[in-house]
């Protein structure tokens, strides 16, 4: 299956569902100047601490300017066009692209694999000659195969965004959850330090993996709490810490992130039943209870309801789940603005 995928490797899955092999890892391209971004935003190992942190800075600007107006819009990118290609299934990051991108006053062309020629057969490649000559500036790319937003950006001159690629990466909703993690543990601060825990199916995750290296690259303590058929082969070799007891790895952490078991990317029995799953994998309100008394849950969503979190907890005092939401529009303008005009004017 798919394109070659980086840095922390894709999950390849086989005929029967099962995990056979990770990707071998990509060079992270870095520039020199430590502040520079990246021409793409693919992985979240692009970006270096400074890179990370002028995104998340920037999103707090991007907020605060659009905060008192009575026309939420701001005119940065008016005339660019910003094309979202979704070659999967998706709510909240399309719509959230759409909204950062039309907040910057953007022309936003939303182009999906259904109802499009790709159901006639076309390929990646000619459906990214096409938006190239119609003179899209930013493509968000979102695809099943881990890396095609990779073998995108090598077809075409906008910058590409990586919307969730396979079980490869998610970059926009680890900076997202930085940003949330930021307002609530370190308002303006570093994240340097907290212990932040990922729980469930972080074998089939992209979020995971994002999460993994940026908050690690923000020096946040990561650790990863699954059963042991839903770690990836070589989860020891990441930069976090690796259990089976979620009760002990609460005890006092700043937040705990929730990840969907994702029913659609499994062929076999990665756990006995979901009854099962919940009592051992399962967030309930004894455990949030466990967190640090500040602590916050995450989850990127959509939620399974009862399974790896009840209701109690996702709708609880606790759980900033909706306001990710919010945040992720903020973040995704952060990231538009900062790609599209190289960051030189002070846009907000
Ligand atoms: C995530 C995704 O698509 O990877 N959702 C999202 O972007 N909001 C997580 C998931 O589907 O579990």
């Amino acid at each position: 299956m798919g394109y070659a995928a980086g840095s922390l490797g894709a999950v390849s899955t086989s005929t029967d569902g099962s995990a056979t092999s990770t990707d071998p890892p990509d060079a992270i391209v870095r520039t020199d100047d430590a502040k520079a971004l990246p021409r793409h935003l693919l992985s979240a190992g692009d970006l270096d601490r400074a890179g990370a942190l002028r995104i998340l800075d920037t999103a707090s600007r991007l907020d605060q300017a659009i905060a008192g107006r009575e026309v939420r819009k701001l005119p940065t990118l008016r005339g660019r066009t910003v094309v979202n290609l979704f070659y999967e299934d998706s709510t909240r990051t399309r719509i959230s692209f759409e909204l950062a991108a039309k907040r910057l006053s953007a022309d936003v062309i939303n182009f999906s694999a259904k109802g499009s020629s790709v159901s006639k057969g076309e390929s990646l490649k000619d459906t990214a000659l096409t938006l190239q000559a119609m003179g899209a500036d930013a493509v968000v790319c979102r695809h099943p195969s881990s890396g095609a937003p990779a073998r995108l950006s090598s077809w075409v001159d906008g910058h590409v965004i990586n919307a969730g690629d396979g079980t490869h990466e998610h970059p926009t909703q680890a900076l997202l959850d930085a940003y949330t993690l930021r307002r609530h543990l370190a308002p303006g601060g570093s994240l340097e330090g907290r212990r932040v825990v990922i729980v469930g199916d972080v074998l089939h995750s992209r979020v995971a993996r994002s999460n993994v290296l940026l908050l690690s690259t923000l020096g946040v303590e990561v650790t990863l709490v699954a059963p042991p058929t839903l770690l990836p082969v070589g989860v020891r070799t990441w930069p976090v810490q690796v259990t089976y007891d979620l009760d002990s790895a609460l005890v006092g952490a700043d937040a705990v992130m929730m990840l969907r078991v994702q029913r659609e990317r499994m062929g076999g029995a990665f756990f006995p039943t979901e009854r099962e799953y919940a009592r051992s994998y399962g967030l309930d309100s004894r455990r949030a209870g466990l967190l640090a008394r500040y602590g916050i849950v995450l989850h990127p969503g959509p939620m399974n309801r009862g399974m790896e979190i009840t209701p109690q907890v996702a709708d609880g005092a606790g759980s900033v789940i909706v306001e990710q939401v919010a945040n992720g529009v903020t973040v995704r303008m952060a990231v538009l603005y900062l790609l599209l005009t190289g960051g030189l004017g002070d846009g907000a």
